[in-house]
């Protein structure tokens, strides 16, 4: 049985995990909207294609909002533009980010980085 959510928030989605993470999704016979949530519009749009292209029945349910994690300015306008067009979310899959050792004391880079 699938689930119900509606829409989903995977960050990071343009490539990795959270590019896999949004074409399992698109496999789905009942897919959920999705928000591409990526710091580079173009690198953004080139996966959505790609998606789009592989699952056409994607088509429409693929959103790129830009969303750079850690600058203040792009999350605030992240959350007011996801609040404007879909109201609410129902999953948030917060993938973005980068593996490397971090030093648990250093607040700064540990925000970067989640
Ligand atoms: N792969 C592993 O074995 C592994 C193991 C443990 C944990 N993880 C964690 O899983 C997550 C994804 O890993 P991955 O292997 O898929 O990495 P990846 O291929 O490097 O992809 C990372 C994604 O996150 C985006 N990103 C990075 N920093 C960002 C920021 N500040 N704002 C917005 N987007 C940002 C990247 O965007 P750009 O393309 O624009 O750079 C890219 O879309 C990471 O958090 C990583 O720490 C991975």
């Amino acid at each position: 049985m699938e689930s119900i959510t509606r829409t989903i928030i995977v960050t990071g989605s343009n490539k990795g995990i959270g590019f896999g993470i949004v074409e399992i999704l698109c496999r789905r016979d009942n897919i959920p909207n999705i928000i591409m949530a990526c710091r580079s519009k173009e690198r953004a749009e080139a996966s959505k294609a790609k998606l789009e292209e592989a699952y056409p029945k994607a088509k429409g349910k693929l959103t790129i909002i830009l969303l750079e994690v850690g600058v203040e300015k792009s999350m605030l306008g992240f959350v007011n533009e996801v609040k404007e067009k879909f109201g609410e979310v129902d999953c948030l899959v917060n993938n973005a980010g980068i593996a490397i050792n971090v030093d648990e004391n250093n607040e700064e880079l540990s925000r970067k980085t989640a």
